[in-house]
């Protein structure tokens, strides 16, 4: 099929674009390059020995996206272009609320004026809230605390209200818990500009000297050790399920998660780390971090009866690729 990878120059998007290519899909990506570069596009290349139509372009501008559905015979669109930072979200709320939401719709109505029926989504964790662990696809969700999170779940519902008048228009929302790690190439990656927010590109970090200490937020949460437990799933499992969910597209909305459905703690994080690279990263206690919630981990039962797809990589291979990109970074 040839599929529209809009932000395919992005984290996952990029990791999509080899597992839609090795599949023996084509790709055509539509990316602003707002939080990525252009390099990313032929180092896909490079690990495929494949070439891609790159448009760099804003899928919030209706014209320019309307070109790419009238030059191709598009039969499927994965959205991942979207603004991603939580604390930016807070800051900037008119930006996120316009970028995130009108792409979608800009894209939706394509998808209906050209006929093309697949649609999957990046949705997230984020929009199950403080619900109780592990999270179920049936759950309802409760609010979220930031903007970032409410364009998901905003999303999600104007997709689903827009399968159902039209049934055949066919979506897949998938809810990706912490994607972390690397191809195995170490060509593509994460790199954070700026002092990294996430926990493994600031591990790295440290790990390469580049950051002095970790700060761990809050080791007095119920959990296994105090510190806040997340479902870490490699980057390459997390593009495999793209290709998975669009194989599987038949009519309606289906919602999966998209995690391991197993819980790390930060310190058993750091502890996998050490066991991938032998560097002990130095780190200490910090208080909690405002927004954060104890556990987040993924029931990831539904992916795997529907679409046959599991999470293969475990943390040690998250933190083993997670350092070796930091390794082959200028
Ligand atoms: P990313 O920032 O690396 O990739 C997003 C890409 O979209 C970037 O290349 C950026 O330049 C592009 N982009 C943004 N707005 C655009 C626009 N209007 N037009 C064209 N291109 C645009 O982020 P990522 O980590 O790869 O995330 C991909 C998607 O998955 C996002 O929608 C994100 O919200 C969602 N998601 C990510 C995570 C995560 O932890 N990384 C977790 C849950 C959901
Ligand atoms: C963050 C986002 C979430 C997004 C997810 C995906 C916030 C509030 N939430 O979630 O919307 O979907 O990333 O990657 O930003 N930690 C430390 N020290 C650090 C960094 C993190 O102890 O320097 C801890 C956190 O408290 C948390 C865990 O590590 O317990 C994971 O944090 P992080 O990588 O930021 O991910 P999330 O908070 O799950």
């Amino acid at each position: 099929m040839n599929i529209l990878v809009t932000g395919g120059a992005g984290y996952i998007g990029s990791h999509t674009c080899v597992a839609l290519l090795e599949a023996g899909h084509s790709v055509i990506v539509a990316d602003n390059l707002n939080n990525s570069k252009a390099e990313t596009i032929d180092k896909i290349k490079q690990i495929t020995n494949t070439e891609i139509t790159f448009y760099q372009i804003d899928v919030t501008d209706e014209t320019a996206v309307g070109a790419i559905f009238s030059q191709h015979e598009i039969n499927g669109v994965i959205h991942f272009a979207g603004l991603k930072a939580v604390g930016e979200s807070v800051e900037k709320p008119l930006e996120y609320y316009c970028n995130n939401l009108v792409s979608t719709m800009v894209l939706a109505k394509a998808c209906q004026k050209y006929n093309v029926s697949r649609f999957v989504f990046s949705s997230s964790a984020a929009v199950y809230g403080d619900n109780t662990v592990p999270f179920v696809e049936t759950m309802n969700l409760l609010p979220t605390t930031n903007p970032y999170g409410e364009t998901k779940a905003m999303c999600e519902r104007i997709l689903t209200d827009i399968v159902k008048v039209n049934p055949a228009f066919s979506v897949s929302l998938l809810r990706y818990f912490n994607p972390v790690g690397a191809h195995e190439s170490g060509l593509i990656g994460e790199a954070p500009n700026g002092i990294p927010n996430n926990l493994m590109p600031y591990v790295t970090q440290v790990a390469k000297g580049k950051l002095k200490k970790l700060k761990v937020f809050g080791n007095d949460y119920p959990t296994v050790d105090g510190t806040g437990v997340r479902d870490y799933i490699h980057v390459v499992d997390v593009a495999e399920g793209h290709v998975a969910a669009l194989d599987h597209l038949m009519g309606g909305v289906h919602i999966y998660n998209l995690g391991t459905g197993r819980g790390t703690s930060v310190l058993e994080l750091v502890s996998a780390f050490a066991e991938a690279t032998e560097i002990k990263v130095p780190y200490e206690i910090a208080d909690r971090r405002p927004g954060d919630i104890a556990s987040c981990y993924a029931d990831a039962s539904k992916a795997k009866r529907e679409l046959g797809w599991v999470a293969k990589r475990d943390i040690v291979a998250m933190c083993r690729d997670a350092w070796r990109f930091e390794n082959k970074l200028l």
